[in-house]
Parts: structure tokens; C-alpha cells; sequence
């Protein structure tokens, strides 16, 4: 019923939900909802808890929701009565009360999905728990991924570098999850302080390096992360020694990239620290495929979550 990570799901499921998301894109790569699916959600409300900000996620869930009959509430911290102190949890009841079916929820802790799944008898998709995990966006990347390369099923023989501040990003843990299930070999790159410590190694399906050369010079796909500043306490990483050792620009890209390999980022780009204008833009450059691809997903998930076949 709920999707709060990939840590645990599995190949079958995974792969499941992204041959569901390929009906909702077009021979073109567009967005689009097919006629069948136009009532899936008719007469489901679905409740958007967002407390943290967010513009891809929010609006490709409402989106989402809305191309498929369904309606959207949102709630934010700013202006609801989370200001005046209520727990998420109480939000989530509330509305819950009116009506709503199920909730999306980004929130800075890590446990609300947990805790939300185990006391609503409502769907709970997690929509980013702080630095724990962003599902819908490992979904989604991985999608955009299989897209880009024509696989039909799973992500076998793709060397996939996660480069920059992965340590505070849950886009890098679900990443990592969703593309070692699906059979690639995924790489973390970074510099030192912003990957996982020794001890916390066995958590990650990867390897790492602290060499943007050895990663860039590897990888068919690199999905870039900007520094989380906002979960980092103490020493503020310097944007422009970061950009000098840890961006990628034009020269990066031709002194150690393969023509046919790609960049990626979860958005939103930092412009000039942790990729180049000319990089964004460029052809290798998926980042608008994969806003296109999160809506598709999210139709996907949010039928499979509250459509008649999850009845
Ligand atoms: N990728 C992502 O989560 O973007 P938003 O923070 O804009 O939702």
C-alpha cells in the first residue's frame, strides 16, 4: 500500500512500475494519459503534506493526480496549522477526517513515512524524508536511464556514477537502490567529507572514489547532486573550490567524458557550481527528460497506489 523506499522493494515490483509509467509517454517522449486512464483516480482526493520545498515533486504528483480524475489537497508548514504546532501526523489525520485517501508527504524527518504508515490506514507515499530516501525519484531516473539506453527490462550492464554530496541526499540512496536492483554497477564520487564514512559503507550497493576523473572516465551516466547546504551543519562547503574540483564544464567533459555518455541531476541545479550552463543545455543532458519521465511515473505510482487494481 505505501512507498516509503527502494532500500526494500524488489526487482519484479520495480520493474513493474516502470513498464506501468511507459503508458503514460507518448512515441514522442511526451506526457500524455491515455483515454482508458482518464477516471482512475475519479472521486480519490489525494492529501500533498509538503514541509520542506519543492517545485518537480509537488507539481508532478498534482499533476499526476489530477490528469487522472483524481483532486489534490496541499498542505505546506507555512500557513497551516503545523505553524501553530500540530504533528504531521495530526495534518494527516485531520484530513483524513474530510475525506482525503492517501498522502504524499516530504517532511525533514526521517521517520514520519514510518511512523504515518504504521498509525493511518491510508496509502503514504514518501515524497523525501530528509536525507533517508526520494522513491519516486529513484523510480524516475531509472526510467529516464532505460529510456535513454532502449532497454526493455532492467539496467544490466550500465555503469552508473552518483557524483557529489551523497551523504545528505536522499536522491542518492534511492538511486543507488533502484539501479543495483535493476543489475547496474553504480559508483559513488565525491569528495571525501560528502560520502559515507567506512563504517556506513555496507549501507550502500556501490563502490566510491574520490576522483571525478576515475568516475567521469567510467561511468555511461553521471547523476550529479548539488550540495544539500540545508543538512549540513559546521563547515559550509565553498561553492567555488567545489565548482573547481568537483563541476563538471566544458573542458570536464572534454577531457574525461565518452560522447555517448550522459548527465543527469534531480534538480534544482545550482548553475556554475555543480554544472556548467553549456553542460545543462547540452545534448547529453537529460534533466528535462527526467521532469517529463516523473510525471509518467507518478501516474504509474499513484494508479498502482489508489487505482481499482489496488483495491
Ligand atoms: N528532485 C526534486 O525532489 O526536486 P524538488 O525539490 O523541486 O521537488
Amino acid at each position: 500500500m505505501h512507498l516509503i523506499g527502494l532500500r526494500e522493494m524488489g526487482r519484479e515490483e520495480m520493474i513493474g512500475l516502470l513498464d506501468a509509467a511507459e503508458e503514460y509517454l507518448d512515441e514522442s517522449g511526451a506526457v500524455h494519459t491515455p483515454p482508458s486512464r482518464r477516471q482512475a483516480l475519479a472521486g480519490k482526493t489525494l492529501g500533498l503534506l509538503f514541509m520542506e520545498p519543492s517545485t518537480r515533486t509537488r507539481v508532478s504528483f498534482e499533476l499526476a493526480a489530477r490528469r487522472l480524475g483524481g483532486d489534490t489537497v496541499l498542505v505546506t508548514a507555512d500557513g497551516s496549522s503545523v505553524e501553530k504546532g500540530e504533528s504531521a501526523a495530526d495534518t494527516c489525520r485531520t484530513l483524513g477526517a474530510m475525506g482525503v485517501d492517501g498522502f504524499v508527504v516530504r517532511h525533514h524527518d526521517r521517520q514520519l513515512p514510518h511512523v504515518l504508515g504504521d498509525r493511518l490506514n491510508k496509502p503514504i507515499i514518501n515524497a523525501g524524508n530528509g536525507s533517508g530516501e526520494h522513491p519516486t525519484q529513484g523510480l524516475l531516473d531509472a526510467l529516464t536511464l532505460r529510456r535513454h539506453f532502449g532497454l526493455k527490462s532492467d539496467l544490466s550492464g550500465l555503469k552508473i556514477a552518483i557524483m557529489g554530496d551523497i551523504v545528505h541526499s536522499r536522491v542518492a540512496r534511492s538511486d543507488a537502490h533502484a539501479f543495483s536492483t535493476l543489475g547496474a554497477e553504480v559508483l559513488l564520487a565525491g569528495p571525501r567529507r560528502l560520502l559515507p564514512s567506512n563504517h556506513n559503507q555496507g549501507n550502500w550497493p556501490a563502490s566510491m572514489t574520490n576522483s571525478r576523473k576515475e568516475a567521469l572516465r567510467w561511468a555511461d551516466a553521471v547523476i550529479v547532486l548539488r550540495i544539500q547546504q540545508e543538512r549540513i551543519h559546521g563547515n559550509v562547503i565553498e561553492p567555488h573550490s567545489y565548482a573547481m574540483d568537483w563541476g563538471i564544464d566544458t573542458s570536464v567533459v572534454e577531457r574525461y567524458m565518452r560522447p555517448e555518455t550522459v548527465v543527469m541531476h534531480p534538480g534544482p541545479v545550482i548553475r556554475g557550481v555543480e554544472l556548467s550552463d553549456p553542460v545543462v543545455s547540452s545534448e547529453r543532458s537529460l534533466i528535462l527528460k527526467q521532469v517529463t519521465n516523473g510525471v509518467a511515473l507518478r501516474q504509474a505510482v499513484l494508479v498502482s497506489r489508489f487505482g481499482e487494481e489496488s483495491q
